[in-house]
């Protein structure tokens, strides 16, 4: 199963199996989700050290990003201010960007792809955040991550991670946590009522597709956070 490219040209990873395990030459695509100062950034280097350890190929990316193309959108996205629709079709562009030319390939090679944010982001923070409309977004989703190849199945099938980490914070927590932080980028410098909506689009999408994700208690001391991200991993079989 590969990328649909809405072009003549085919598809370039026809590997894509987005519901292989690892080991199978689908490849795994892991993603991390969280309202900003949730704390992801450390466990997903950890986890990339432990797949490598455990032999595998590991691809470590991120979006907004993971291009040059996707890299140049982000620094727009995250510093300039804008509607939301425009705010969502740049995000979108820079993920059609990242699938066609990181997460397919990858994928394809059989590596296991940690993703620091993917689409559930876009429904939480500009459907939740800004209340922007969902219907579009799955329409922009649909585009993007469509999979070509199984003509005869009569659902479009998307390309989707095969399991999402949500770093669940309260967003009065995550606030403190921030408070110390850097120079706030455009999200970062939301109000508190932005992340509960973030955090409730969050919320929903693990209610549509609580087989994809695992909730993670990102309150605790980043030890049992590392320890709680390692057991699903290994309930699963796949370190
Ligand atoms: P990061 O700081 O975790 O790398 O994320 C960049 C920011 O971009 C973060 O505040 C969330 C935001 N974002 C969206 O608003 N929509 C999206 O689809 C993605 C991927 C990120």
């Amino acid at each position: 199963m590969g990328v649909r490219h809405l072009a003549d040209q085919p598809a370039q990873s026809s590997a894509l199996q987005p519901a292989a395990l690892p080991g199978d030459s689908g490849g795994l695509f892991i993603s991390f989700e969280g309202i900003d100062g949730a704390g992801k950034s450390t466990h997903i280097t950890a986890l990339a050290d432990a797949f490598r350890q455990a032999g595998r190929a590991v691809t470590l990316t991120r979006e907004p990003g993971g291009t040059a193309l996707a890299e140049k959108l982000r620094q727009v996205v995250l510093n300039d201010a804008m509607d939301p629709l425009t705010e969502s079709l740049l995000i979108f562009a820079a993920r059609r960007d990242h699938v066609v030319n990181v997460i397919a390939p990858a994928l394809a090679r059989g590596d296991v792809l940690l993703c620091d944010r993917f689409t559930d982001a876009s429904f939480a923070y500009q459907g939740g955040g800004r209340g922007f409309d969902l219907a579009v977004l799955s329409t922009l989703e649909a585009w993007v991550q469509a999979c070509d190849d199984d003509a005869e199945l009569p659902t479009q099938k998307l390309l989707q991670p095969h399991l999402t980490i949500w770093f669940d914070l309260p967003p009065e927590e995550a606030a403190l946590r921030l408070a110390d932080a850097r120079m706030p980028d455009k999200f970062e410098a939301q109000p508190l009522a932005f992340f509960r909506r973030v955090a409730a689009g969050y919320a929903a999408r693990l209610q549509r597709e609580p087989h994809r994700f695992a909730r993670i208690d990102a309150s605790q001391a980043p030890d049992a956070v590392g320890r709680d991200i390692r057991q699903v991993l290994l309930a699963r079989g796949w370190l």
